[in-house]
């Protein structure tokens, strides 16, 4: 009694990766959900973990729409913060193992819930190291909650490339080029509906899938966490990856408790 055993947790794992391994051998439309966890072993703060608060703000108190209109200078100067740390970060072994199967598998679709633009910069990466001819845009994924990087306009919506931010005053915050209006980072804040065709794209990959594959999600924000439900509904099976139990947990055919850096590689050298 007592704890585990070493030999016996190693040996549940490599179970557990020689399961996850052949189903995905075998299935021809992957989907994959991606959270906050993949990209811990860059450096990027997970919204739930140690280091998700900032000035003992948690993220709910910082990313809504009432928050920018009651003090957008405070949401801005958490947003510069959190840019000036993304830019700091580079892929990581999960995001290039990812970025590879979406490369050599025709038919896998990445929906991140992430804002950090590490997938894509993944595939930017792997596509330049590849012998092959394909563009890394297959490797691209749907974020689903926006970009960092991104600026949009709060009045008339229009998108522009991210600068740095002086979030020293209000009147120093970025605007508009072509209304005035003020400028807000280009990501869904909590309350916000996401874009509903970005949304039914992810739904639609993740019905036709034969395995949806959640690494480093809570899986407690909807509607991002109904995505492996949809593949369930499907008849598709659910492989997980998270160091952590989370409520899909129960759920997943083949739960691999692990970090998405060490584990993606070895799952995913198919
Ligand atoms: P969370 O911070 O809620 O969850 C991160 C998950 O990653 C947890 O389940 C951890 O156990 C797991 N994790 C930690 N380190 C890991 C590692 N090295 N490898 C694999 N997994 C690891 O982040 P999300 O689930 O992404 O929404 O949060 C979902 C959404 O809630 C976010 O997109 C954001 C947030 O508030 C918006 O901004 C709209």
């Amino acid at each position: 009694m007592g704890a585990p055993r070493l030999d016996r947790v190693d040996e549940s794992l490599s179970d557990a990766l020689r399961r996850g391994r052949a189903l995905l051998a075998q299935a021809e439309r992957i989907v994959v959900l991606t959270g906050a966890g993949v990209s811990a072993e860059s450096g990027v703060p997970t919204f739930r973990g140690p280091g998700g608060l900032w000035k003992s703000r948690r993220p709910e108190e910082l990313a809504t729409p009432e928050a920018f209109a009651r003090d957008p200078r405070l949401v801005w100067e958490w947003y510069a913060w959190r840019r000036s740390v993304v830019a700091t970060c580079a892929p990581n072994a999960a995001h290039l193992a990812l970025a590879r199967l979406a490369l050599r598998h025709r038919d896998t679709l990445i929906v991140t819930q992430n804002v950090d633009g590490l997938h894509h910069r993944a595939a930017d990466d792997v596509a330049a190291r590849s012998t092959e001819p394909v563009g890394p845009d297959r490797a691209y994924p749907l974020e689903v909650h926006g970009a960092i990087h991104r600026d949009r306009c709060s009045g008339c919506g229009r998108r522009t490339p991210g600068g740095p931010v002086d979030a020293t005053d209000e009147a120093t915050l970025p605007r508009c080029g072509t209304c005035g209006g003020l400028l807000r980072p280009d990501v869904v804040w909590f309350g916000e509906s996401l874009d509903p065709d970005v949304l039914a794209r992810a739904f639609e990959a993740a019905a036709r899938a034969e395995v949806c594959l959640v690494v480093g999600t809570s899986s407690v924000v909807y509607p991002a966490a109904a995505v492996p439900e949809a593949t369930l509904a499907g008849g598709g099976a659910v492989v997980e990856v998270n160091p952590d139990v989370t409520p899909l947990s129960a759920r997943a055919n083949v739960s691999l408790r692990g970090k998405a850096a060490e584990v993606l590689p070895a799952l995913l050298s198919l």
